[in-house]
């Protein structure tokens, strides 16, 4: 028997004025997108764009149903869109904005367990990793230099 250590590290950054310039206009796509979430049950609206190697911009943002479960984040409305529309480019970064419509939400809001396993496929699938920012409305945000980092011991196609 052995223990096994894995460890993941994360930047945070104190606000959007710390991040280039590329990564902060990104984070304000995110917002974008977050203002047209359809979130009428959950009142939390989440923005999600993805940078692609081509340099397309895409995004979306979480879309709920009266049918809870058949409602989707925006990290998954975006990147199958990505994946559907730009089946050849690679992604090279998410920016996910979160909040509540009720309160301020000031905390990162870091990507669900079923989003971090979507985006893992798709760094499977490009063998190129993925950096992810996450932030609340405003303040905090974390960068994790990877999907994999989020996910350890992640399920992939290794295997099937
Ligand atoms: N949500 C996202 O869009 N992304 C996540 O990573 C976590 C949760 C959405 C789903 C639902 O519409 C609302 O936030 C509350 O869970």
């Amino acid at each position: 028997m052995k223990e096994i250590k894995i460890e993941s590290t994360f930047t945070v950054f104190d606000n959007l004025n710390e991040l280039p310039q590329e990564v902060s206009l990104l984070i304000e796509r995110a917002m974008e997108a977050r203002e047209k979430a359809y979130a009428p049950y959950s009142k939390f609206s989440v923005g999600a764009a993805i940078l692609l190697d081509n340099d397309e911009i895409v995004t979306g943002s979480n879309q709920e149903n009266a049918s809870y479960p058949s409602g989707l984040c925006a990290e998954r409305t975006a990147i199958y869109y990505a994946g559907a529309q730009y089946p050849k480019a690679k992604i090279i970064r998410i920016a996910i904005t979160a909040g509540s419509q009720t309160r301020q939400t000031l905390t990162p809001v870091p990507p669900c367990g079923a989003c971090r396993q979507a985006i893992a496929e798709y760094e499977v699938k490009q063998d190129m990793p993925i950096e992810i920012y996450f932030m609340g409305e405003t303040g905090k945000v974390i960068r994790s230099n990877s999907l994999a980092n989020l996910l350890p011991l992640g399920f992939d196609k290794s295997v099937l």
